[in-house]
């Protein structure tokens, strides 16, 4: 069987822990190869932990007695959807990629981490940010955002500069929720004072919410930080004129 998932993810993996296992093989493989010996299969697992942060539990259900793991169960949901990933990636690896005219050789390979960089959900800042808007609007968007700065500063999980918490704003706009997107966007502005594109957004939402003084006034903050705005020149001229 060709395993490029194992064999480009074995070549990346740490050694293997001693683990105390029983002494027989695993039992209950159906994406790994049934002749995988316990070592291997925990390296590979050790790699899932890793890209997706979170320990061997999360997948497993402890033995009845408490003490360690019945690795070979399917009891918990997750290891379940773990496993359609395995075939998933197996699949964009060697069926869907091998549409392409030409590969790289040696053809990139997807790993868990490609997508999952350390969370258990795979999303980007900015959807997490739109996820939180829309439970509980601007300042729960906020909150989830300084909840993922401090904890996952230089982890590669989450990109936290400028564009991407414009991106949640942008989508917010998008959306019709133009007070949660000029909250969004002057928390960017305060964080880039620098910059003129939050104070675009600010001044395309006060546009979209009827408010010209307030779409003014962020068009000439935005025009006073990057004067070579010709769409803003623009906005600006139109506003006046009306
Ligand atoms: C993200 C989910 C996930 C995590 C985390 C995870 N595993 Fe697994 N584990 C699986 C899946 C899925 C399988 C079955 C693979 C298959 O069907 O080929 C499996 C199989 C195993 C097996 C083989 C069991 C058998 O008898 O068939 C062992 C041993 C194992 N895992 C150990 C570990 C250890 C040790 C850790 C922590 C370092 C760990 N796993 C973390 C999902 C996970
Ligand atoms: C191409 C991107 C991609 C790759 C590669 C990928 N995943 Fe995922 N994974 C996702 C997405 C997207 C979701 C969320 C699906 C949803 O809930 O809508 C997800 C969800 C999961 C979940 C369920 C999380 C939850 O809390 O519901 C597990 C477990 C998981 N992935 C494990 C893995 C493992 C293990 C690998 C490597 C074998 C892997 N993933 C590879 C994109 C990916």
């Amino acid at each position: 069987m060709i395993n490029l998932l194992k064999t480009f993810v074995l070549a990346f993996s740490l050694a293997a822990p001693s683990l105390a296992f029983a002494q027989d093989g695993p039992e209950n493989l159906q994406y790994f190869p049934t002749d995988m010996t316990r070592e291997e299969i925990v390296a590979e697992m050790r790699h899932f932990s890793f890209a997706l942060g979170v320990r061997c539990q999360h997948c497993h259900e402890r033995n009845p007695d408490g003490r360690g793991f019945d690795f070979s169960s399917d009891a918990n949901p997750n290891k379940e959807k773990a496993r359609v990933m395995l075939f998933m990636t197996d699949q964009i690896n060697r069926t869907l990629a091998s549409n392409l005219a030409e590969r790289s050789n040696p053809p990139v390979v997807v790993i868990c981490k490609t997508c999952h960089r350390g969370s258990e959900k795979p999303r980007l800042l900015w959807q997490e940010m739109l996820l939180a808007a829309h439970e509980g609007g601007a300042e729960a968007a906020i909150d989830r955002f300084d909840y993922l700065r401090e904890n996952y500063d230089n982890t590669g999980t989450y990109d936290f500069r400028e564009q991407e918490v414009n991106v949640a704003a942008e989508e917010l706009a998008a959306e019709g929720m133009h007070e949660e997107a000029i909250i969004i966007f002057q928390m960017n502005a305060g964080r880039f004072p620098s910059s003129e594109a939050p104070w675009v957004g600010i001044g395309e939402s006060y546009e979209a919410l009827g408010d010209a003084a307030g779409a003014i006034e962020a068009y000439e903050k935005a025009l006073s930080l990057n004067a070579n705005r010709r769409d803003v020149i623009g906005r600006l001229e139109e506003l006046r004129g009306q």
